[in-house]
């Protein structure tokens, strides 16, 4: 038997020798033979003692299938090492609208405006197929199955998933040829490749199948709503509009104050010269402040980007009661208090929450489960 045929009888866990033997029909020798040719190919095997089987949360076929509650991901392709998912996809000239591509890690993964996308172990990649309709609104319909996904981000315009402390979880690529449209998605669950790019696993516990079979009917329903829908919802959740920011759209820096968003997903940027729209571009956030929610001795976490390097800050409160405080970074990092009633309403309550979740989930808890839930090399 291929060992390609071997990873699909794979259980996500362990399993005894005896049974996966009997399920393969492979002697001992040659089942662990197939298994390290898969772990060599890139695929999360573990390999014990006591048994064998895909790391948690593996999105092995056999895993995410039973995990998918809509069309997409129903024609699917699971590879250990690609160059990059998006010429997988563009390959497969005879995949359905849904069809999704996904890679352990990639050696060519590219990020928007031509940028490199680092695709160590550990995380997502996937690309998915979807009719090229022309609709201008598909970047932020698949920025918020993102952040709904993940529940754990806030978007930068137009579909970056940003940590609570401004730095990079995630992002969406979108190419098109003809009448396809390939939506590529880089999503940061345990490695953080980058400086200022953050892992999901820190905030949360996750489990990588579960997580791309809830973006994929996320997508879905989003992409079903109608444009107004989308407009509100993603200016709800975002961390771009009653902002200054800086806007690189490949020809100039456009600097000011992110206003709204126009009927076609462009950005709406007053200037010192007067509004401007941006169809494209790469958005820096020149200051954040965040509204928390801290009860006394609870700890906030907070952050400032600027020119995209972004600087975490934690402060404590003390002899706060529940009360609400909003704390502001400067350019030069320093951080105060601030009045509530300036911040706009975007960071709501839902903001608080995610921060408190923060203090409970954060890197270095050496319980958190979510640490745990990967080996790529197995022990
Ligand atoms: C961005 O620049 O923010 C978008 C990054 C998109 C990366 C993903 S990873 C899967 C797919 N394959 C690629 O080569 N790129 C996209």
């Amino acid at each position: 038997m291929d060992p390609e045929n071997v990873l699909l009888l794979l259980p996500e866990g362990l399993e005894s020798w005896g049974v996966l033997a009997k399920r393969t029909g492979l002697g001992l020798t040659e089942l662990r033979e197939a298994l390290l040719v898969l772990r060599g190919q890139g695929f999360p095997v573990v390999i014990k003692e006591e048994g064998a089987g895909l790391a948690l949360g593996t999105p092995a076929p056999q895993i995410l299938l039973p995990l998918l509650r809509g069309k997409y991901g129903r024609a699917y392709r699971y590879f250990g090492v690609v160059t990059s998912t998006q010429d997988l996809l563009r390959a497969w000239q005879d995949a359905p609208i849904g069809a999704v591509v996904l890679a352990e890690s990639q050696t060519q993964g590219r990020g928007r405006r031509g940028r490199v996308w680092e695709s160590p172990q550990g995380n997502l990649y996937f690309s998915g197929l979807l009719e090229n309709t022309g609709d201008q609104l598909l970047s932020l319909r698949a920025g918020l199955a993102l952040a709904e996904a993940t529940q754990a981000g806030l978007l930068k315009w137009p579909n970056d998933l940003l940590a609570p402390d401004g730095r990079k979880l995630g992002g969406v690529l979108i190419e098109t040829e003809n009448e396809r449209a390939f939506l590529g998605v880089g999503l940061n669950v345990h490695v953080a490749p980058i400086p200022n790019s953050a892992a999901l696993a820190e905030f949360r516990q996750v489990h990588r199948a579960q997580l791309l079979a809830d973006f994929l009917w996320f997508l879905e329903k989003w992409l079903e709503k109608d444009n107004a829908a989308i407009l509100a919802a993603w200016s709800e959740r975002n961390v771009t509009l009653g902002r200054e920011i800086a806007v690189w759209t490949g020809k100039e820096t456009i600097v000011g104050v992110a206003i709204s968003l126009g009927s076609k997903g462009e950005l709406l940027v007053r200037t010192e010269k007067g509004m401007r729209a941006v169809l494209a571009g790469d958005v820096s956030l020149l200051r954040m402040a965040y509204d928390v929610k801290v009860s006394a001795g609870a700890t906030a976490v907070g952050g400032r980007q600027n020119d995209d390097r972004s600087h975490c800050v934690r402060a404590r409160a003390t002899s706060l009661n529940f009360s609400e405080v909003g704390l502001r970074f400067d350019n030069a990092g320093r951080s105060s208090c601030a009045d509530l009633r300036k911040v706009p309403p975007q960071w709501g309550s839902r903001t608080s929450d995610r921060v408190r979740q923060l203090g409970h989930g954060r890197k270095g808890n050496p319980g958190s489960p979510c640490q745990k839930d990967f080996h790529p090399r197995g022990p």
